[in-house]
C-alpha cells in the first residue's frame, strides 16, 4: 500500500512539541512513524498493539521469528512490561538508562505475542535521544521499534536513509539530525542468573563487566559456529548491494589497493572504506573515510551511514578495512562480518 510518508523536521535546540504530538496521534491510530535515537533511527508503533506491530513486520520485511523492543521514556514504566526484574537489573537501569542498552526480561502479560515473535521474553530500552524521550512520553504508550530499515539493509543513521528504505510505506518520519552513536544498542539477557550479551553494541563486554562481574557474551560471538540465542544476529544483516569485503592487518590499505586495481582493471565499479591517514592513496575509487582510525567511536558513527552512501554510487565492490575485536572494536567487527557475508581476511 502506497501512502504519503510526511516528515517532521525538529530543532534539537528547540523541540517543536505540537509536531510531536502530531506524530504521537498517528501511533496512537496504530500507524507507524520512523523516530531518531541515540543509536540508529527506530521504527515506531504502539507496543500494545497487535495490529501496529503487524504492520512493523510488513513494512520491513522482516521475519516474523524476530522480536521487537520496547522503548520506554522513564523507568517506572518497566514493572507493566517485564516479570522477575532482579536487583541487579535494576541497578544497571538506574545508571545505565537512559542510553544505548537494550535488556531482556520475562515478558507480562500485556505484550502482544506479535512483539515477542511468540516467546516468553521481552527486550525494552530507554533510549537516551531526547526528542525520542519526548516522543515516547507523550505516546504514554511503549514503543515497539526496531532499526527502521528494510530488514537485510544497513540501519538508517539520518532521516533521508529511513525515506529511502520506506517511503510510502509509513505514515512519517521525524527527523532530528544525524544519530549521535551510528550503531545498535548492546542486547543483554537478564532473564537468566548469568547476564549475557547477546548482541555487542556501544556499551562494550569491558565497560559491562565493571557493573555486572560476571557477564559473558553469547556462545555465537565467541564461536561463529554456533547458533546465536537472539534469532535477529543470524540474519544476514547490514548488507549494501554491493558485495562487501573486510581487510584487516597493519598494513590492509595496501592489500586494498592492490585487489581495488585488480578488480577496477576486471571492469568493476570498486567503493572503498579506509581511514583519513591513507585515503588519498584512493583517489582512483569511489571512497569514503571511517575517520581516523584510533577513533572507534567516529568509526561507528560512520559505518552504516558510509555503506549506504557507497550503495548509492552503485559501486559493485566495496572493500573496507577493519578493526581489531576488543572494546567497540568488537562491535564494529560484528556489523563489518555481516554487511560482508562473513569475507573478513587477516592480512
Ligand atoms: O539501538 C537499537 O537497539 C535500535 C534502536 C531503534 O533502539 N533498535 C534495534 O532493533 O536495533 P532491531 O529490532 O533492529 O534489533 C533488535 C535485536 C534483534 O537482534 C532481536 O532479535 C533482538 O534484539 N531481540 C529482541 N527481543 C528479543 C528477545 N526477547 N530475546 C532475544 N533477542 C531479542
Ligand atoms: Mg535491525
Amino acid at each position: 500500500m502506497n501512502m504519503k510518508t510526511k516528515i517532521y523536521k525538529i530543532d534539537r535546540e528547540n523541540i517543536d512539541l505540537n509536531k510531536l504530538k502530531e506524530a504521537s496521534e498517528l501511533i496512537k491510530k496504530d500507524e507507524l512513524v520512523a523516530m531518531p535515537t541515540e543509536t540508529v533511527y527506530g521504527l515506531a508503533a504502539n507496543g500494545l498493539s497487535d495490529l501496529a506491530c503487524k504492520k512493523i513486520f510488513k513494512a520491513k520485511n522482516r521475519p516474523n521469528d524476530n522480536p521487537l523492543i520496547l522503548h520506554i521514556a522513564s523507568i517506572d514504566k518497566i514493572d507493566t512490561l517485564a516479570k522477575d526484574i532482579s536487583d541487579r537489573a535494576r541497578v544497571i537501569m538506574d545508571k545505565l538508562w537512559p542510553g544505548p542498552m537494550t535488556l531482556i526480561f520475562k515478558k507480562s502479560d500485556i505484550i502482544p505475542s506479535t512483539v515477542t515473535a511468540g516467546g516468553d521474553t521481552v527486550a525494552i530500552r530507554m533510549p537516551e535521544d531526547i526528542i525520542a524521550r519526548k516522543f515516547i512520553s507523550l505516546c504514554d504508550l511503549p514503543i515497539a521499534a526496531p532499526s527502521a530499515n528494510i530488514s537485510g539493509r544497513p540501519s538508517p543513521t539520518n532521516a533521508k536513509d529511513v525515506l529511502f528504505d520506506m517511503d510510502g510505506k509509513i505514515s512519517a518520519i521525524i527527523d532530528g539530525g544525524s544519530s549521535k552513536i551510528g550503531i545498535e544498542s548492546t542486547v543483554i539477557d537478564m532473564s537468566e542468573k548469568t547476564p549475557v550479551i547477546l548482541r555487542p553494541g556501544f556499551y562494550t563486554y569491558e565497560f559491562l563487566k565493571t557493573y555486572l562481574d560476571d557477564i559473558k557474551l553469547d556462545d555465537s560471538l565467541v564461536d561463529s559456529s554456533k547458533i546465536p540465542k537472539s534469532p535477529g544476529q543470524k540474519y544476514r544483516h547490514y548488507a549494501p548491494k554491493a558485495k562487501m569485503q573486510v581487510y584487516v592487518g597493519k598494513n590492509a590499505y595496501e592489500t586494498i589497493k592492490k585487489v581495488a586495481q585488480e578488480k577496477k582493471k576486471e571492469g568493476y565499479k570498486v567503493g572503498i572504506l579506509e581511514f583519513d591517514d591513507v585515503l588519498d592513496q584512493f583517489d582512483e575509487f569511489d571512497n569514503l573515510s571511517l575517520g581516523d582510525r584510533n577513533d572507534l567511536i567516529q568509526m561507528s558513527h560512520n559505518l552504516f551511514t558510509s555503506i549506504r552512501l557507497l550503495d548509492k554510487k552503485n559501486c559493485d565492490i566495496i572493500l573496507a578495512e577493519g578493526v581489531e575485536e576488543a572494546n567497540l572494536g568488537k562491535s564494529i567487527m560484528n556489523r563489518m562480518k555481516k554487511s560482508a557475508s562473513g569475507l573478513v581476511f587477516n592480512v
